[in-house]
């Protein structure tokens, strides 16, 4: 396992509880990776010229931008080199004979346990005997398994971002109104419950509501006095504007 970040942590626990052998947990920072390696009996290095040469696979955990200077740097005999990014494309991983793709579609942060049987994997390989064997990886950890190209992948992964980052951070914005007025966010958690029920069964644009899916510009305004910083003010009237706008074609079609 290479890479003991958010995803590195969590995969390495969940192959090892289906039992597969984590032989080695790499990181720069040696405390991270004995962190993990403790929990998955494996060996902690902090150099990647220590790496086994004969893993059958070599995961790559790493930030997006090290993808390929990590991959460069793996000098392996017969094990399948993936990576776990949603956006970048498997061809950076080319030095090696076999590689691909393992890339599972849910939010991870160590502090969180994620909740395996829900989550979709999305894998690939770059011939029929590397795709068999990733499938074969990702079928002993998740029942969800998605044959995926690299441009599907990046397809999913900007409305990945948009439903999980944008949403997660939209959260924060009202987390933070309600402590700086002293209201209760938990007042708004049977809301933010319905909204994703509702949007998962209905087309969104069909049951939007709020001031800007009726043009009440004076409640706007009102809202956006009492928003403190400019970048709340500026998501505000962005979002207020495309809903606006994404109303009116709708509109002009029908
Ligand atoms: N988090 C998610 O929700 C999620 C979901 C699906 C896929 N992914 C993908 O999974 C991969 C890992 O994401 P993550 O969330 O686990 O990131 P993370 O928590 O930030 O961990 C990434 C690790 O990369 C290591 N790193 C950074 N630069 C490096 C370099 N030049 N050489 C070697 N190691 C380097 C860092 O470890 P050290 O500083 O200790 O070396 C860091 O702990 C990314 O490709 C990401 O796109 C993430």
């Amino acid at each position: 396992m290479i890479g003991a970040g958010n995803v590195g942590f969590h995969l390495g626990k969940r192959l090892f509880k289906k039992e597969h052998n984590i032989v080695q947990v790499f990181s720069r920072k040696i405390a991270k990776a004995e962190y993990l390696s403790t929990k998955i009996k494996a060996q902690a290095i902090d150099d990647l010229s220590d790496l086994v040469i004969d893993a059958d696979f070599y995961i790559i955990a790493v930030h997006d931008d090290a993808i390929k200077e990590v991959s460069d740097k793996i000098s392996q005999k017969k094990g399948i080199v993936v990576h776990t990014s949603g956006s970048i494309n498997t061809d950076r991983l080319d030095k090696h004979s076999e590689y691909g793709s393992f890339y599972p579609l849910q939010t991870f942060t160590i502090k969180n346990k994620p909740d395996w049987k829900t989550i979709p994997f999305c894998y690939c390989g770059n011939n029929s005997s590397s795709e068999k064997k990733i499938k074969q990886l990702v079928r002993s950890i998740s029942k969800n398994d998605n044959k995926i190209t690299d441009e599907q992948r990046l397809s999913l992964h900007l409305p990945a971002v948009i439903v999980n980052n944008f949403t997660n951070h939209l959260i924060g914005i009202a987390k933070d109104i309600c402590f700086k007025h002293s209201v209760p966010f938990e007042l708004l958690v049977p809301l933010l419950r319905e909204s994703l029920k509702k949007a998962e069964i209905h087309n969104p644009y069909e049951i939007q509501t709020g001031p800007a899916r009726r043009d009440d510009q004076k409640t706007i305004k009102k809202h956006l006095s009492l928003l403190s910083k400019e970048q709340y003010r500026a998501v505000y009237k962005l979002l207020s504007e495309s809903i606006l706008k994404t109303e009116a074609e709708r509109n002009n079609k029908s």
